[in-house]
């Protein structure tokens, strides 16, 4: 454990740029909004607070006045990463910040969990002095995501398969096929991702065409749209509002220990739970379903992300049935003989799984701690959430710190020494 818990910590070492962590130093060499603060997490695990400290300081020197957190700030001395800053073109929009350089989308909103995992591991008045400067920044976030994103009742909704984080995930199919695009407005770019990871392991051309034309249609409203409800893709999503909810859960925990009120918090998480048991409760999979909000319809995939509103202590959600949905659809043995089970992004049974292609199979570490979080905050998913750690742990002995891996080889696949994959093991370590 204490060699892993070293080998974990020389990858976060190795990926830290003096404020905040690269995800990894080829394919990902800027600054990722839920990247840093999974490596925030890992790095107070291991003792040094003061990285997640700054790491948040750094991503909310990104953050816009309307309160958005880019999901990237670009490191200007890093080259070789499409699409670069001309292509996202926020430079010169009012609402975006003088001295740094964003994209215009979000990720999902980790960051209070961060933020607390950090002020859990400060001494008292470190810790109310920490919590006291990211209060703003996050409640501006969070109000930003409940005013701006969450207008149908308390569910996230992301207008890019980026804003999710899972870009190519079977979640996005039916609503990109169903775009009105064509190749000529699609604006000219680059691909370099495929330099640097093989092609079956990454999103398909087909894919960053439809990528590249959202973005020149959001990149065209300057990121905020008058009227949310004319965009062409729009999916309320069950990762983005579990984690939004788990996170307003949070901040009401941070205000609590500031003075500050809180209650505003709590009801906003309890009516994102609400909406989830409403709208997006599936009993046939016994998973949450995302819903296309364009063609008013949910959509049936079944995928670990629909595993998340395990997150939250909401009353009315089916603890019982996500368990023994994570146990039987979505669990896989650990290869490699290894101890417990993983967990794939999707079903192997849902006819669009590919075992090595990004999100549309393989085990990504942070799914696995995060449903390993929910798991453990039940009674009876704690030994659940003892084999799920076991699994990831094995892995990654195996295979090293990756990106992510194949469910049935227990590959390592895209990029190494990734920072997320370091950070979450360490925590699970370090505990
Ligand atoms: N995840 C995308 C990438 O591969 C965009 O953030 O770069």
């Amino acid at each position: 454990m204490s060699d892993l818990l070293g080998r974990a910590g020389a990858v976060l070492d190795a990926n830290w740029i003096g404020q905040s962590t690269k995800p990894s130093t080829r394919l990902y060499p800027h600054q990722w909004s839920w990247d840093s603060a999974f490596a925030a997490i890992g790095n107070s695990a291991r003792g040094l607070p003061e990285r997640g400290i700054a790491e948040m300081q750094t991503l909310f020197g990104g953050q816009w006045s309307n309160g958005l957190i880019p999901h990237m700030i670009f490191d200007t001395t890093a080259a070789d990463y499409r699409p670069s800053p001309s292509v996202w073109g926020t430079a010169d929009l009012a609402a975006a910040p003088d001295d740094v350089l964003t994209s215009g989308m979000i990720q999902p909103a980790v960051h209070a969990l961060a933020i607390r995992a950090v002020g859990e591991s400060l001494e008292p008045s470190e810790q109310r002095n920490f919590y006291s400067r990211c209060f703003e920044p996050l409640r501006a976030w969070h109000d930003y995501l409940w005013r701006e994103r969450s207008r149908d009742g308390g569910l996230v909704e992301v207008w890019h398969p980026w804003e999710s984080g899972m870009d190519n995930s079977p979640l996005w199919d039916s609503a990109l096929q169903r775009l009105d695009w064509s190749l000529d407005e699609v604006p000219a770019y680059e691909r370099v991702d495929t330099a640097h990871a093989p092609k079956h392991v990454r999103p398909t051309t087909l894919d960053y065409d439809r990528y590249m034309w959202l973005l020149g249609v959001l990149r065209g409203h300057g990121y905020e749209p008058k009227r949310p409800e004319d965009l062409p893709f729009r999916v309320a999503d069950v990762l983005s509002t579990s984690i939004a909810a788990a996170a307003d859960l949070e901040l009401a925990h941070i205000a609590d220990s500031l003075g500050a009120p809180s209650s505003e918090f709590r009801d906003r998480a309890h009516q994102r739970g609400d909406s989830l048991v409403e709208q997006c409760w599936d009993g046939d999979s016994g998973t949450f379903l995302n819903i296309d909000r364009v063609a008013g319809e949910s959509i049936a995939v079944t995928a670990a992300s629909g595993l998340l509103p395990l997150l939250l202590p909401h009353p009315a959600i089916e603890r019982q049935r996500l368990i023994a949905a994570c146990q039987n659809s979505l669990s896989v043995p650990t290869p490699m003989s290894g101890k417990g089970f993983v967990v794939s992004t999707v079903a192997p049974t849902d006819p669009a799984f590919e075992a090595e292609r990004y999100w549309r199979g393989p085990v990504w570490i942070n799914l696995c701690w995060l449903i390993e979080r929910g798991l453990r905050s039940q009674a009876d998913g704690r030994h659940l959430a003892d084999e799920l750690r076991s699994g990831v742990l094995s892995l990654v002995e195996h295979s090293g710190f990756r990106e992510y891996f194949n469910p049935y080889t227990g590959e390592g696949l895209g990029a190494r020494d990734f920072s997320w994959s370091a950070s979450l093991v360490a925590e699970f370590v370090s505990r």
